[in-house]
């Protein structure tokens, strides 16, 4: 099936949470995921495995190819040289933020975050009782950026732990190498564990380099615990498998000796999935950006044409178009308006901080010609409102 020609009538189909939970008179573009069909090559592994009543447990996540095959993809697509024996797998990115959070700090304990942010980042804060540090992101003339001088205030907050989202979900941004170091000297500066979720590194439409933060020097990557997976490039996050990078021994240890119960890994299906998406999916990955490439584009000159009242900066990175509705003058509750309105559910901006107030969240990891549906809809509700 072409990645471009997909029905929305397939798609109702489906039994995940986007297409999974409305009625059929709404077009779903909020959650993560993308509505392209899975890489063949992942189709055919995933089919062998339940043909074959392969479903057995799994081999350990160390004696599978999977740290080999990260460690290469790292060096080659961010030149990033780690060793294989420093990755952990986890159930997923989320789990693993949980858990750190929990391993490196103490209740009441700082956590700086850069807002608005994937609203887990703060769930994750809030429930394990650390107290949440926010820097807002700034509103730039072009993009958004981290407020340096604000970071210094959040040191009042007694911060344990800095979470930085790289490339950024909602705005799309990829730091630079001089933000990057800016905010690793500050890390290493006030003594700050490093939690950088990098799950969406793979999903760069600008021309601009994912740098892994930690690779920018080893001091840095010592107090670094990078979190990746396979899950939001190759659109397989009901398969549930995630890595956590941790060079220093001592915080390794923590993830490792906790009970591997309770840390949570891979499963038969998942095992297969990655191993096929790393070795055999590049020509996937590759149509796929171009597609997301367009898309962004269309989008962007949708919203420069008739919406000049909605501010709206493509991100380098992801599939997630962030727009600040405020000057549509329908209060805060952006979302609700267009599911009202144009029967499209999108995210609500407060759910990623209060700056988020009056923003939605765009997914336009879909075809074309359901993305200009989605904007035809949200058209007719501004202009009529
Ligand atoms: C920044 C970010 N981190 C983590 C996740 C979720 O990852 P996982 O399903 O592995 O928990 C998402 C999903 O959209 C995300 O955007």
């Amino acid at each position: 099936m072409s990645l471009k020609n997909i029905k929305i009538s397939d798609l109702q189909t489906r039994k995940g949470v986007k297409w999974n939970n409305y009625n059929e008179a709404i077009i779903p573009a909020w959650v993560a995921d993308m509505d392209f069909p899975v890489a063949p090559e992942i189709q055919e592994v995933l089919l062998e495995r339940v043909q074959s009543s392969d479903l057995g447990y799994p081999i350990a996540f160390e004696k599978s190819n999977l740290p080999d095959l990260l460690t290469e993809r790292l060096q080659e697509r961010f030149s990033w040289e780690i060793n294989p024996s420093e990755v952990l797998s986890l159930t997923d990115v989320v789990q693993g933020l949980y858990h750190a959070v929990k391993f490196f700090s103490s209740k009441k304990d700082g956590v700086i975050i850069q807002t608005p942010i994937y609203p887990p980042f703060l769930q994750c804060v809030r429930e394990l009782d650390r107290n949440i540090i926010i820097n807002p992101l700034r509103q730039a003339s072009k993009k958004y950026e981290i407020d340096f001088e604000n970071l210094e205030h959040c040191l009042k907050g007694k911060p344990k732990i800095l979470m930085l989202c790289n490339p950024h979900n909602p705005t799309g941004r990829v730091y630079t190498r001089e933000e990057l170091e800016k905010i690793a000297l500050f890390a290493c500066r006030h003594d700050l564990i490093i939690l950088s979720d990098e799950i969406h590194s793979d999903l760069v439409l600008d021309p601009v380099p994912h740098i892994p933060i930690a690779s920018i020097s080893k001091e840095v990557e010592a107090r670094t615990i990078t979190f990746l997976s396979a899950s939001k490039s190759f659109n397989i996050a009901g398969l549930c498998l995630a890595f956590v990078h941790i060079s220093d021994r001592s915080l390794f240890r923590v993830f490792d000796e906790s009970p591997r119960h309770l840390i949570g890994s891979h499963n038969s299906l998942s095992l297969a999935a990655v191993e096929a998406a790393w070795t055999k999916g590049g020509g996937w990955l590759d149509a796929t950006l171009a597609i997301l490439m367009e898309n962004r584009s269309y989008l962007k000159n949708m919203v420069d044409k008739n919406w000049p009242q909605v501010r709206f900066y493509p991100g380098e990175a992801t599939y997630l178009a962030w727009m600040d509705m405020r000057s549509i003058g329908r209060g805060e509750k952006m979302a609700e308006f267009f599911h009202e309105r144009s029967r499209v559910v999108l995210s609500e901006g407060e759910t990623f901080g209060s700056e988020g107030k009056g923003f939605v969240r765009l997914n336009f990891a879909t075809s074309p010609r359901i993305l200009s549906d989605i904007l035809y809809r949200m058209d007719r509700a501004i202009q009529d409102s």
